[in-house]
């Protein structure tokens, strides 16, 4: 008997043991995704998944937006709209594979109750309820966003997931072990005015990850937007590398409000310019202050914005209002470009 085929049978049989039933045809993957949920994958793309105990500390209700199944196209989709609410609740009510790609910064479960903080400075570590999940609930909600956001994605749609150490390895493991999606590429993120480490028994945490996944599985994918020319000119000419150094978000980008999170515009402008078309439909569903439908809106892409917390949603509005009162022009899609890369150069090293 091959490997891969006693691995099946050990699958099964362990399966078998917990009292799972209906595996006889399943494949690896979902073998794979059978254990470690409990949910039968199949039954579950027939109906929406279930919602986790309060969507694992979503106790928001959701305003604005009552989810019922919306069938067909796009054309009943909430384009262009901040969608209040826990993002299972809502994806659920969308139909299969309408977004051309998702761009996304979940939560990397890297908070504790409380923060570190010393005298030197007013930085505390993340300390956000909606960072802190246990082991076993982090990888289950990770299951399920991901199978919810891989169902309504195109095929062969671009997917970029945000992730510290804390995470990362995990989401990886879901997207290519569970689910079998190729992965093209990780970019690091290094931040080179990162917060210096506060208890002196590790190296100063200086770097993101964000893997780049398309959404079909890893042998069948093909056809994914690379803009490679546009990212080249971006980079003077130079192939873009995937190691981005990029300072933290600036102060200008913040002043609607805080988020413990907030990413730069300059790094998702880099993600929606490689990855995206205009016209294209972008999803997050943890959109925090909105960065992600900001630099959409600056060129020309359609959005899909879903968070849970309403003061984070209120900051993402006036991001998003504020840019049409703002001296860019539709076309000027050069000056965008260099604009939110300059912001990315002047920091104080
Ligand atoms: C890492 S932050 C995203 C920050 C964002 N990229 C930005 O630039 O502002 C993650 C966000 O997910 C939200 N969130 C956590 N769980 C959620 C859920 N189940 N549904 C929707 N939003 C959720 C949090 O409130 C938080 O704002």
């Amino acid at each position: 008997m091959k490997y891969n085929q006693m691995r099946n049978v050990d699958l099964k049989k362990e399966l078998k043991k917990q009292g799972l039933k209906g595996h006889s045809s399943l494949r690896k993957a979902q073998l794979i995704e059978y254990l470690s949920t409990g949910i039968h994958p199949l039954k579950n793309t027939e109906t929406p998944s279930p919602i986790a105990e309060s969507e694992m500390h979503d106790t928001s209700k959701g305003i604005g937006y009552s989810p019922t199944l919306l069938k067909g196209t796009t054309e009943n989709l909430p384009i262009n709209q901040i969608l209040s609410g826990g993002c299972l609740k809502i994806l659920s009510s969308f139909p299969d594979g309408v977004f051309d790609c998702c761009i996304t910064d979940p939560p990397f479960n890297m908070s504790k109750k409380k923060g570190l903080g010393w005298a030197f400075s007013s930085h505390v570590t993340m300390q956000e309820q909606w960072d802190i999940f246990s082991k076993d609930d982090y990888f289950q909600f990770s299951v399920n966003w991901i199978r919810e956001v891989l169902r309504v994605l195109k095929t062969n749609g671009n997917l970029f997931i945000f992730g510290s150490f804390h995470c990362i390895f995990t989401i990886g493991f879901i997207l290519q072990n569970m689910f079998d999606r190729r992965i093209i590429s990780q970019i690091v993120w290094y931040k080179p005015n990162a917060q210096p480490n506060i208890t002196c028994r590790m190296f100063t945490e200086s770097t993101e990850f964000i893997i780049w996944a398309v959404n079909n599985e890893s042998k069948k994918a093909k056809n994914w937007t690379f803009n490679y020319e546009t990212v080249k000119a971006m980079n003077s000419g130079k192939q873009m590398r995937n190691m981005w150094e990029i300072p933290l978000t600036p102060r200008s980008e913040k002043k609607h409000g805080k988020h413990p999170s907030q990413k730069p515009v300059a790094v998702v402008n880099r993600i929606i310019l490689a990855g995206t078309n205009e016209g294209d439909l972008i999803l997050d569903p943890f959109s925090g202050s909105g960065t992600t439908a900001v630099v959409a809106e600056q060129h020309n892409r359609k959005w899909v914005m879903i968070e849970k917390d309403e003061t984070y949603n209120q900051i993402a509005q006036m991001r998003i209002d504020e840019l049409s009162n703002t001296l860019f022009e539709k076309n000027s899609t050069k000056e965008i470009i260099s604009r939110n890369e300059i912001s990315c150069r002047s920091y104080v090293g």
